[in-house]
Parts: structure tokens; sequence; C-alpha cells
């Protein structure tokens, strides 16, 4: 059963209590922007539907895809998979994320956006877990909602091959199913 191979570290109250407070900040950094919320597929959908639900400001959405190709070195390298479908020249943008775990891609997506000249350009994650950050990366998540242990974690949107995405807490994953 997918409830037994997880140990919750959010609970569902706990997750749209922070929803509500970030949604709050948020409705009033970009009153009267027009921003673009771009969300970071797939991982961020359940936490992109509940924020943008929350605010109570007009918002336009678009969404990118990153993958990672590793080869046979070491160092994955990050590929757009899915660019966004609106022009985000001149307009702030703030980027949606599941979690900021090493960096990267969070820091290859703000480069590749950067390019395309917005106004203004924020990050906003739902979960950080700095003790796994690639210490070259240097892009900051302007808006966190929880700061997490070193810990595999799985609902809420993030998964595991795939599986525990519609659960609506955080787990950490118990060790035994990765195998
Ligand atoms: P990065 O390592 O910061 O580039 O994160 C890349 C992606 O890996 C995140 O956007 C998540 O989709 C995924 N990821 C990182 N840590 C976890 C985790 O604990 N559980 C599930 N997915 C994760
Ligand atoms: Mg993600």
């Amino acid at each position: 059963m997918e409830k037994d191979s997880q140990e919750i570290l959010l609970t569902e109250e706990q997750i749209q209590a922070k929803v509500s407070e970030l949604a709050a900040l948020l409705s009033e950094e970009y009153a009267g922007k027009d921003p673009v919320f771009v969300g970071v597929l797939k991982g961020v959908v359940i936490f992109y539907a509940d924020m943008i639900r929350a605010m109570d400001i007009p918002c336009q959405m678009d969404f990118m895809c990153v993958s990672s190709y590793r080869g046979t070195e070491s160092t994955g390298r990050t590929m757009v998979s899915k660019d966004l479908s609106s022009d985000i020249h001149g307009r702030h943008v703030l980027i949606l994320e599941d979690i900021f775990d090493t960096g990267n891609s969070l820091e290859f997506i703000v480069n590749h956006l950067k390019i395309k000249e917005p106004a203004s350009l924020k990050i906003c994650t739902l979960l950080d877990k700095p003790d796994r950050r690639n210490p070259s990366v240097t892009v900051k998540a302007d808006y966190t909602g929880f700061v997490i242990p070193n810990e595999f974690v799985v609902g809420y949107g993030l998964d595991f091959n795939e599986g525990y995405r519609n659960l609506p807490y955080v787990g950490i994953l118990k060790p035994e199913c990765y195998a």
C-alpha cells in the first residue's frame, strides 16, 4: 500500500496553512503587476493549482519542463523539454517549484528565462532541502514554504518513479521502498 510506505513530514493542514500565507504575501507583492506564474512541471502542479486559487489577483499561467540527461560523466546535463508558450519580455515573472534540492534545475531555469528579459524574476518554492545544495549554484529562493531535512520526500506533487504524486500530504519515503 502506498500509504504504508511513508512517514508524514508535513500534514495536509500544515501545507494548506502555508499556501494561504504565501498566497497572501504574493497577492500583495504582485498586485497591479499582471504577473506570469511559471510552474516547473510536473512536480509543482498541485502546489501551483492551490496557490493560484488562494491568491486574489489575476495572473497568467505558463509552464516549463526540464529534463536531466546523464551520460557517462557523473554530472547531469539539463535540457528544456517544454518551453514557455507566452512572451515574458517586460513581464513580472514568478517561478513556482515543488522543491529546491541541488538547485541545478532552478539555476538552469533562471538563466534560461533571464535571456527573455522579464521585468522581474523571482522564485517561490514549496520545499527547500539546503543540505543537498550544489555549492556552485548561485540562485536563491525569494519565497520558501518549508525547509526540510535531507530525506527523499513524496506526495503533494512530488513523486518516486511517478508514484505518490496525489497524496495530500508530504511524506518521507521509507528507504526499503527505493529498492
Ligand atoms: P534539483 O536537484 O534542485 O535540480 O531538483 C530537481 C528536481 O528533482 C526537483 O524539481 C524535484 O522534482 C526532484 N526532487 C528533488 N528532491 C526530491 C525529493 O525529495 N522527492 C521527489 N523529488 C525530488
Ligand atoms: Mg520539480
